[in-house]
């Protein structure tokens, strides 16, 4: 089928304003959309400038706007879209545009940094590896599916309106440590997270759960950082 691609075009050190570009493709109701934007690079276009590596939702890097709705290119198919062959395929809301549909996802990596995302654990290490018992990995498990693609931050109205929010890629990543059983440092860490900018910046609106690729019950896990904060204020 001709599909129509209207793409987000602009290179900083050319134009003084964005515009859009059209390109027709012949296209298969199977083919993903980053397989179009590929064959658009490759045979019309070089200079059209996206990211995307293992086109298996894995990577995180290809999240985009299409047709209105923050997502993964690899992920949606052709056929996926009731919109007779016509997508408008637009940058990652929130963050400055580099080029095209490649943003600055520095301020991203930013926020992500500030919550430590590491096992902190001060005790010596044993002989073989630090052990955690099955039921404690399930608790976190939901968290460790985040590939970083930023679709849930750059969605967050709270992040929108207020650049200080940590906002939910990171307060996701500071969940799967804080209960994780490994980790000594749940302390500190709820210390961190009890602020405005922090956790208390979530309002519980649902747009990360709704937009992860991945199905990933964000806010759900947000709940539980303020559940755990609440408590630990009650037991002093
Ligand atoms: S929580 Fe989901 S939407 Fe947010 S960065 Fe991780 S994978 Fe992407
Ligand atoms: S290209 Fe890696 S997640 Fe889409």
């Amino acid at each position: 089928m001709q599909c129509r691609f209207i793409i987000y075009r602009f290179d900083p050190e050319k134009d003084t304003e964005p515009h859009y570009q059209t390109y027709v493709i012949e296209a298969e109701p199977t083919d993903k959309v980053l397989d179009c934007l590929n064959r658009i690079r490759w045979e019309q276009d070089a200079s059209l400038a996206f990211r995307a590596s293992c086109a298996h939702g894995i990577c995180g890097s290809d999240a985009m706007v299409i047709n209105g709705n923050v997502t993964l290119a690899c992920q949606k198919l052709i056929r996926d879209f009731t919109t007779g062959g016509n997508f408008v395929i637009e940058p990652l809301p929130l963050f400055k545009v580099v080029k095209d549909l490649v943003v600055d996802l520095e301020p991203f990596f930013e926020k992500y940094r500030e919550v430590k995302p590491y096992l902190i654990n001060d005790e010596p290490p044993p002989e073989q590896e630090r052990l955690q018992a099955p039921e404690d990995q399930e608790k976190i498990e939901p968290a460790l599916a985040c590939i970083l693609c930023a679709s849930c931050t750059s969605t967050c109205p709270i992040n929108r309106a207020d650049s200080d929010y940590l906002g939910p890629a990171a307060l996701l990543r500071a969940f799967r440590y804080l209960f994780d059983t490994r980790d000594t440092a749940a302390g500190s860490r709820m210390a961190d997270l009890d602020q405005e900018s922090g956790i208390w910046g979530c309002k519980t609106m649902r747009w990360c759960t709704d937009v992860c690729p991945k199905g990933i019950p964000v806010t759900k896990c947000l709940t539980q950082i303020k559940s755990a904060i609440k408590k630990k204020g009650k037991s002093g």
